[in-house]
């Protein structure tokens, strides 16, 4: 999403799409809706629909739609931005980052005002750090192997027990209670409101540095056992976790090839000091687009070593599509032991660990091996659920790069290479964003291509946008997985979707379909068009999912038995035969 939410929840008020359209289209009003013939193909009955309630768009025949940001993409062939550039020119908005609009300008102010209480605020707790008071978080540095000089270059700190010590110096300094608590540092008493405690007390503090060296946040690891570990300054107006990436300020202004993403704070720190110095984290378990955004800014290929743990393990599936979204090549470095980078690079040493970087997998790869993990592939439906998971995944790649993993597959599901070859082709031809061209052209045929299995992703995306609670539940369960859409844009807006659940409890769906920078939209919006058509939605999850499952396994098995299917025919020719012969001879 490029442009900040409440500025684009502005510019989509004030781009009524039913006003927008009506300029391109001549709509009139029945069922709800506005109807009118389609702009996109040579329509004949009126059946290009506009929702005023959704604020979409769809086309009943064609299966164009989306927000208005889409219908001017296509009417007025533009890019998302500047489709984004036309609509605010038309409701005389500026672009975010030109306007002088008061409230934004006060806005500006607000977040330039903390970013200097953090700088303050970081500085305090360096110098915290290097006084008497700071002697027994040092003695943790040093334990764990934390050198002076990485110290100060990290701008670590000391919170002190005491429960205002900073809240006290920083109001000494100007700053106002109201913004220190905006700014994450404070909070008000539980008990008394009017009380006021630091938010950071008695932990080592990470300050979280934007590229352009603003302090943004802090993360405070307790150096006890208890919990919990670390906490974080939680959303404010300069910093939200899901944007920024910690240690960004260390490798900018480097000529990089390529960023090590982990997932620590500590992780970072010990890379660099022993040499690596393109290491950063992404700071919560999955990568966002958002970062990856950033991140592509600095470097095009991005190697994960996150832990072996389950968590991490998911967290790399998630961020390897994500990377892909955005065209930064991902690959994976697998660290033996269930160590992290910080253990391991400690133990084993920088030039261990560098070797291990050169024996990176790529991200489909580690994707393949673990679609063979999870079904296990020592018995026979283990290795027939393999496949049909695998050839999904090798569908959705150009046909250039699945050829490398054929074999593979093909090794490990013991099929033939040619079995897997054309298992591959059964699915749904997906579009990644280097053939976004094609695509383009091949819109047409493809929309009318719709396959039963397109048909059910889109019913399954539909109930997951009918209820969080639901999509949740199915979330969670071992029968779900996001290669179930074939298609990429359904998969990444299932996965938006998804993280929007778990961090919100909601998602503002036509948001994050106006924010689908992709040309995936319609596919979305006909899912979207469909929401509480599905009830209960849960229950007809699970359908679509059973459905998608016995379709894919239909896919299989047609593949496998295509030598039976020879010999029936065989066979018929043969009855045929005979049927002729005894008709000849009774004749
Ligand atoms: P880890 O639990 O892997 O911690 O969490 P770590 O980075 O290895 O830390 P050490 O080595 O025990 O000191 C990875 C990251 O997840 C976030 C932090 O950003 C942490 O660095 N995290 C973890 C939290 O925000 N809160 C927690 O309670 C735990
Ligand atoms: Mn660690």
């Amino acid at each position: 999403m490029a442009f900040p939410d409440a500025w684009m929840n502005e510019l989509l008020r004030r781009n009524d799409i039913a006003s927008v359209i009506s300029d391109y289209v001549q709509l009139t009003p029945r069922g709800g809706r506005l109807w009118g013939h389609c702009p996109f193909h040579t329509d004949k009955t009126p059946s290009f629909s506009v929702s005023p309630d959704k604020q979409l768009f769809h086309c009943f025949s064609c299966k164009a739609g989306g927000s208005v940001i889409q219908f001017i993409m296509q009417a007025e062939n533009l890019t998302y931005r500047e489709a984004v550039q036309n609509l605010a020119q038309r409701a005389g908005m500026d672009l975010p980052e030109e306007t002088d609009d008061r409230r934004l300008l006060e806005q500006k102010h607000l977040r330039e005002r903390i970013c200097n209480a953090n700088r303050e605020a970081a500085l305090y707790y360096h110098e915290l750090l290097l006084s008497p008071a700071g002697e027994h978080a040092r003695e943790y540095l040093a334990r764990r192997g934390v050198n002076a000089a990485t110290a100060v270059r990290f701008g670590l700190g000391y919170s002190s027990d005491n429960r205002d010590g900073l809240f006290g110096h920083l109001s000494e300094k100007g700053f106002s209670r109201e913004d220190l608590i905006a700014a994450g540092l404070v909070v008000p008493g539980r008990k008394n409101p009017d009380d006021t405690f630091d938010f950071f007390r008695g932990r080592l503090m990470f300050p979280v540095i934007s590229a352009t060296g603003r302090v943004l946040g802090f993360g405070g690891r307790t150096m006890g056992s208890d919990e919990p570990k670390y906490i974080n300054t939680g959303d404010t107006p300069v910093y939200n976790k899901r944007e920024n990436i910690y240690a960004i300020n260390m490798i900018k202004g480097k000529k990089l090839d390529d960023v090590i993403m982990v997932e620590g704070y500590m992780d970072v720190i010990s890379l660099h000091q022993r040499g690596i110095g393109n290491a950063v984290a992404s700071l919560g378990t999955a990568l966002t687009s958002q970062q990856a955004r950033l991140l592509k800014r600095y470097a095009s290929r991005v190697y994960y070593a996150y832990d072996g743990d389950e968590a991490g393990q998911k967290a790399m599936l998630r961020g390897i599509d994500i990377l892909r979204a955005a065209e930064i090549e991902p690959r994976v470095i697998v660290i033996p032991g269930g160590k992290d980078p910080d253990e391991y690079v400690k133990e084993f040493g920088p030039d261990s660990f560098l070797l291990l970087k050169d024996a990176s997998i790529t991200g489909t790869r580690f994707k393949l091996e673990r679609i063979a993990k999870l079904h296990g592939t020592d018995t026979a439906d283990g290795r027939e659920s393999f496949a049909r998971e695998a050839c999904a995944l090798l569908s959705s790649l150009e046909p250039v790069e699945r050829d490398r993993y054929i074999p593979f597959v093909a090794e490990r599901s013991g099929l033939s290479r040619d079995t897997v070859r054309e298992q591959c082709g059964v699915s749904e031809p997906q579009e990644s964003a280097n053939n976004r061209r094609i695509y383009r052209q091949n819109k047409a045929v493809q929309r009318q291509n719709d396959s039963e299995r397109a048909r059910c992703e889109r019913v399954l995306l539909a109930c997951m946008m009918s209820s969080a609670e639901a999509a949740l539940e199915i979330e969670k369960r071992s029968d779900f997985s996001y290669m179930l859409f074939s298609d990429a844009g359904l998969r990444l807006f299932c996965i938006r979707l998804v993280a929007a659940y778990k961090q919100h409890g909601k998602a503002d769906i036509p948001l994050l379909i106006a924010s689908t920078e992709e040309e995936y939209a319609d596919g979305i919006s006909t899912a979207y068009s469909a929401v509480g058509s599905y009830e209960p939605p849960f229950d007809c999850g699970l359908d679509a999912i059973e459905r998608i499952r016995a379709l894919d396994k239909e896919g299989a098995l047609r593949e496998a038995s295509g030598v039976e299917a020879s010999q029936a025919e065989d066979d018929a020719g043969r009855i045929d035969r005979l049927q002729r012969y005894l008709n000849e001879k009774r004749g």
